[in-house]
């Protein structure tokens, strides 16, 4: 942990007193933009369809996110330690499935579960890479199993796709790691249930998005395994 959130400070140029800072010199780091321009047309097709706004969590914000898509998008923003108003105190780990969160009555997670979740800078902010595939299980479980708006085959049996899992993490946690790849990375995700539809990355940070399969695949278990070496490679992993 300590060398990747030397190589985050590093990165973002973040004020190491304040690591949630916005970047020292720069403008903020939107996370919703790269989701917003890749699938809002979708997202918005999918509201109607449904007749309500996109349930969306955003874990681990630093502010409102979506508010320009309000309209469209109810958006319920958590971070343990939170910096603003509009982000509720939360741990992820401790939300239930559907209902009330014990800790804070003013957070409830929809019974049939999240249209999307965004996880940005937030795996590689999780010290513990056994935590980290936690945390993307988890977020399956809190996925809607299945939406409206997809021909793609979710399961062999059905017809459609679940929930939107959206993830950023900085690049070098993948192209710079010896135990990760972006091939590795990939099948990690897809082994707890989730289908690549778009990625991309910019010269610092690496962007996801998959959606959940309706049912989980078997169990796989990727432990920590040594994919190349070299004297300036971090350790970030993710465990399974
Ligand atoms: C680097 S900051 C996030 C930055 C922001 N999302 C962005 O894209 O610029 C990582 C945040 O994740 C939050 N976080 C880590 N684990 C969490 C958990 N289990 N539940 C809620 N928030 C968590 C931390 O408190 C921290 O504020």
């Amino acid at each position: 942990m300590a060398g990747i959130k030397f190589n985050y400070l590093k990165l973002y140029k973040l004020d190491t007193s304040n690591e949630k800072a916005s970047l020292i010199g720069e403008k903020r780091f939107n996370s919703a933009t790269y989701f917003l321009g890749a699938f809002s047309t979708e997202l918005k097709s999918l509201s109607k369809l449904q007749n309500k706004p996109i349930q969306l969590l955003d874990v681990g914000a630093l502010g409102e996110n979506y508010a320009k898509e309000k309209s469209w998008i109810t958006a319920t923003a958590i971070d343990l330690h939170p910096t603003c108003g509009f982000v509720k105190q939360a741990d992820f780990f401790d939300l239930p499935l559907s209902g009330i969160y014990n800790d804070n009555p003013d957070i409830s997670v929809p019974v049939d579960g999240y249209d999307v979740i965004a996880l940005s800078l937030v795996l590689n902010f999780v010290g513990d890479p056994v935590k980290r595939g936690e945390m993307i299980c988890k977020s399956f479980s809190l996925l809607k199993s299945r939406l409206p708006n997809s021909n793609e085959e979710g399961t062999e049996s059905d017809g459609s796709l679940g929930g939107y899992l959206y993830v950023v993490i900085p690049l070098p946690c993948i192209s710079n790691s010896r135990y990760m790849n972006e091939d590795y990375y990939c099948k990690i995700f897809q082994a707890s249930g989730f289908k690549l539809m778009a990625s991309k990355s910019s010269p610092k940070l690496a962007f996801h998005i998959f959606r959940r399969l309706t049912s989980p695949p078997p169990k796989a278990s990727f432990p920590k395994s040594k994919l190349r070496d070299g004297p300036a490679l971090n350790n970030f992993t993710i465990v399974l």
